[in-house]
């Protein structure tokens, strides 16, 4: 049994992010989505969601390539994740690109390429501007 793991907001989930969740599932039997919370993301991120944590979690465990989600509280878990779930394979978007490659010693790091012209950020724009097609 190969384990994935990957680490995200996915607020408004989109393509991009259902890009990313099909390719890291692939790479292994297992995926665990660890999903930013509400406060993490203000308190580190000056993020503020518009779906709860609990609602982006739900959304996320309906996915049939989604086996577990767990919470991201803080940047020091990673490692502790790996361990604790026996992870082989940490998986992320290439904006992340060498970040995290401190986990190549107890896992497989794998930075894949993002999906082109779409984010949350640029989804939030678009509806304020009213610029959606
Ligand atoms: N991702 C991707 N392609 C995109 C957008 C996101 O592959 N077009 C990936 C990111 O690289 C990350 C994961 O999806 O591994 C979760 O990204 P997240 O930050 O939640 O999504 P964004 O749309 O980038 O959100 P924001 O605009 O708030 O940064």
């Amino acid at each position: 049994m190969r384990t994935v793991i990957t680490y995200g907001t996915f607020d408004l989930l989109h393509i991009g992010h259902i890009n990313l969740l099909k390719r890291a599932r692939n790479l292994g039997d297992r995926l665990i989505v660890a999903v930013s919370t509400d406060e993490f993301n203000l308190r580190e991120k000056d993020k503020v969601c518009t779906h709860t944590y609990e609602d982006r979690k739900a959304i996320l465990e309906a996915l049939r390539f989604v086996d577990l989600v767990i919470p991201e509280e803080n940047w020091e878990q990673k490692s502790t994740d790996v361990d604790k779930h026996g992870v082989d394979v940490f998986v992320i978007g290439d904006d992340w690109e060498g970040r995290f490659d401190f986990l190549k010693e107890k896992c497989e790091v794998v930075y894949l390429p993002r999906t082109a012209n779409i984010s949350t950020t640029e989804i939030k724009k678009q509806i304020l501007t009213g610029s959606c097609t």
